[in-house]
Order: structure tokens, then C-alpha cells, then sequence
């Protein structure tokens, strides 16, 4: 895994971005995989800027996102599907049938995984993924102890991602218990991989997957079998290091 430092938060969405804006340069028809939470929110901020300044194009670009809540309709502010519009694709040129975001409100939850693994695969795999990291090792909702060898799957969140995610609810109660998201398998069977991690809280985390062992218990320290992961970190999460 090749590591990037870089001072602070803002940095690092600025790097994170600079990445995906040559990538796209490089390959207009760009197969991206997406992530939510608080991390990717500024690099998707300079995207918009570097659209504007620099009129990169999405027109040709495929979105993936790596997960969605099951049960919140697509307005709901707090689902990924509101996420990502209110964040990114209104202030992108990208056609709206490009982006794909697992159906959290589909009638056959079990069936809609199949077909976004299939989609994944009809467009011969993500070439680029953006990945954050939970402060439990999870990537994507990939909870510990999920199997390396999963694919888009239906998932029962912990009640330590509820909490970490309660501070976007009302309370924590209408917290989703469970979610869609892309499989371990999925992820790594994207081309390339950007993970990024900023701030203290996620110190431990990023320690963890550096030096620790590859494990199951800590689902992204499987990131280490994979040939293309950059991580782009700031000081603050690399304290512990
Ligand atoms: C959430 C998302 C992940 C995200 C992670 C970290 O639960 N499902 O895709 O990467 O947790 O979130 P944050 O960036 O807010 O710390």
C-alpha cells in the first residue's frame, strides 16, 4: 500500500480529488466507486470546484457507491441516495443513469444485490474506489468478521457504526439497523483503491491496518492483499503510527 501524508483534512481532499480528476483526464469513461460519511465530503467540494474552473466532464463517467441504509426513501435527508445528490451529482454534469446506488428500498433486498453485483460486472468492475474507513475496521458497512470472500450483500449493522452514524438522526432510534452494501470481494475486485483517513478518532483504526495482522475481525486489513491501494492519511490519524 503506497501511503500519502499530508498535513490536514484539507489537504487531504484536495490530493484525494487531484487523483480523481487525473484518472478521469486519463479515462473520460471512468468506472468510480463511491463512499459517503463525513470523509469524502470536501474532496466531492473540490470536484465541484475543479467542474467549474476546469469543466472537467462526467458525462462519460459510471458511479458505484459502496452502500445505502435499507428502508430510508430516497429523499430522506439522511439516505446515501440524498447523500450523494445533495453533495456531488447536482453540481456535476454526470447523467443521472450513470450513477448507481444499491436500492435500500427494494421489495426483494436479496435480488437487488444480485443486480448490482451484476451491474458492477456489466461494466467490467470499478477502476477506481473511494473508500473511508470506520473506526472499527469497517469499509463499505463490511462489519468485523465479515468474510473476505463476500459480495453485495444485505448487512446488520453493529451498534458501533449505529452510534458513530446517529450524530446525522434525530435520535438514535430511527437509526437504520440494517444496510446494502458492496462485499469485501466486491471492493477488491476494484482496479485501483483510494482510502482516506483523517483525524484522531480514526488513529487507532489506520494503526491497526498498517501493522496489524490480516484478519477478518478488522475487514479492511485485507486492503494489504491488494496490488493498487493508495491511503491518503493527515497527521492527526497517523499519530498512533
Ligand atoms: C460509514 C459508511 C462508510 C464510511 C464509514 C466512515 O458507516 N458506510 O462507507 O466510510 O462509515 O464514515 P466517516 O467518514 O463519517 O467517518
Amino acid at each position: 500500500m503506497k501511503l500519502i501524508t499530508v498535513k490536514n483534512y484539507t489537504d487531504m481532499s484536495k490530493t484525494a480529488a487531484d487523483i480523481i480528476v487525473e484518472h478521469i483526464h486519463k479515462h473520460p469513461q471512468l468506472v468510480l466507486g463511491l463512499a459517503t460519511g463525513s470523509t469524502p465530503i470536501e474532496t466531492y467540494k473540490c470536484l465541484i470546484e475543479d467542474h467549474k474552473q476546469n469543466q472537467t466532464s462526467y458525462q462519460e463517467v459510471s458511479t458505484f457507491n459502496l452502500d445505502e441504509y435499507i428502508g430510508l426513501d430516497p429523499l430522506n435527508q439522511n439516505s446515501y441516495h440524498y447523500y450523494m445528490k445533495s453533495n456531488f451529482f447536482n453540481y456535476i454534469n454526470i447523467p443521472e443513469q450513470k450513477t448507481h446506488i444499491p436500492n435500500g428500498e427494494a421489495i426483494d433486498v436479496e435480488k437487488e444485490c444480485e443486480d448490482y453485483e451484476q451491474q458492477i460486472a456489466n461494466h467490467d468492475g470499478i477502476d477506481l474506489q473511494l473508500l473511508g474507513l470506520g473506526s472499527n475496521g469497517h469499509i463499505g458497512f463490511n462489519e468485523p468478521g465479515t468474510s473476505f470472500k463476500t459480495a453485495t450483500h444485505v448487512v446488520n449493522l453493529t451498534n458501533d457504526t449505529r452510534q458513530a452514524n446517529a450524530r446525522f438522526f434525530d435520535n438514535m432510534e430511527i437509526v437504520p439497523k440494517k444496510a446494502i452494501t458492496m462485499g469485501i470481494d466486491t471492493i477488491m475486485k476494484s482496479k485501483e483503491i483510494l482510502l482516506l483517513v483523517s483525524g484522531e478518532n480514526k488513529s487507532k483504526a489506520l494503526a491497526r491496518l498498517l501493522h496489524g495482522q490480516i484478519d477478518p475481525t478488522f475487514p479492511a486489513s485485507v486492503l494489504n492483499q491488494h496490488s493498487q491501494v493508495t491511503i491518503i492519511s493527515d497527521y492527526d490519524a497517523l499519530q498512533n503510527t
